[in-house]
């Protein structure tokens, strides 16, 4: 069954959602792919049928329109993965309200906006598979992250309302929170990952986290086997247990 659904992964050009994206076309699932950054490469690796589109996910007819574009192509989405959003970290006493409403955007409007436009074609079918993609930093408070962690908040908030309403469709809501993960994105907000050493040092497992690190979380949720899961936030971040 896996190999006639339809994936849909956003931020899918680089880093934690590349690799989702590869994972879930492993798995056999055809992909549609969302990024405002070149897709090329991601698609040179996907093993299944995968089509590309453009659009600024905190941009509300973007969203729209690339939705329908998918559902125009493939005829149905089962499965959606809300993974942009982005880091970059500042004291709080420098969070003005345009930086702060810019990090909301980015990590909460994105992730709505998807469900909005996606959900009702998963309620007309009665099957769906929503992956919100939150942060450890939600459950350690890191400082200079108020707006991030505010935001990815929001969305394990966003994750466990939807997750009650669509219930009933056969469509489970579920979330995965991060930790610090080597990808373009985490290099650059963190100046180089500088301070993942201290990170790895809390660690169960002290090692680098990477993306690949993360798919098994997705694949899943996106499987049948999460059928009787859902509301959940899953920590992937090697056992963040020594303070
Ligand atoms: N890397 C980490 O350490 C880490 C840890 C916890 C959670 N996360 C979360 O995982 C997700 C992916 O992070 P990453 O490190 O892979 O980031 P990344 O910056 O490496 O990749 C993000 C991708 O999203 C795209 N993108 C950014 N803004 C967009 C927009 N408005 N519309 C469409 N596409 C957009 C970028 O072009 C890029 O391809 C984010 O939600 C992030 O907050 C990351």
């Amino acid at each position: 069954m896996e190999e006639r659904r339809v994936a849909l992964v956003t931020g899918a050009a680089h880093g934690l959602g590349a690799a989702y994206a590869e994972g879930l076309s492993r798995r056999g699932f055809r992909l549609a792919l969302i990024d405002v950054a070149d897709l090329g490469a991601t698609l040179g690796r996907m093993q299944t049928e995968a089509r590309a589109y453009r659009a600024d996910m905190t941009a509300a007819h973007e969203v729209e329109q690339a939705v329908a574009a998918i559902k125009k192509d493939f005829g149905r989405i089962d499965v959606l993965v809300n993974n942009v959003g982005g880091f970059p970290s500042r004291p709080f006493t420098e969070t003005h309200p345009e930086f702060w409403q810019q990090m909301i955007r980015l990590n909460l409007d994105s992730a709505y906006l998807g469900c909005y436009y996606v959900v009702p074609g998963m309620i007309e079918q009665r099957y769906g598979r929503i992956i919100n993609i939150a942060s450890g930093t939600v459950f350690k408070g890191n400082a200079e992250m108020s707006a991030y962690v505010a935001a990815k908040m929001g969305v394990i908030g966003l994750t466990r309302v939807l997750a009650t309403e669509l219930g009933p469709y056969g469509i489970t809501v579920n979330c995965i929170a991060p930790g610090l993960t080597d990808t373009p994105g985490a290099r650059q907000y963190t100046d180089g990952l500088k301070g993942e050493e201290a990170n790895i040092a809390r660690r169960a497992i002290p090692r680098r986290e990477t993306p690949e690190d993360v798919v098994g979380a997705v694949l899943f949720f996106a499987s049948d086997d999460a059928s009787f899961i859902t509301g959940q936030t899953l920590v992937v971040d090697g056992g963040n247990v020594r303070h």
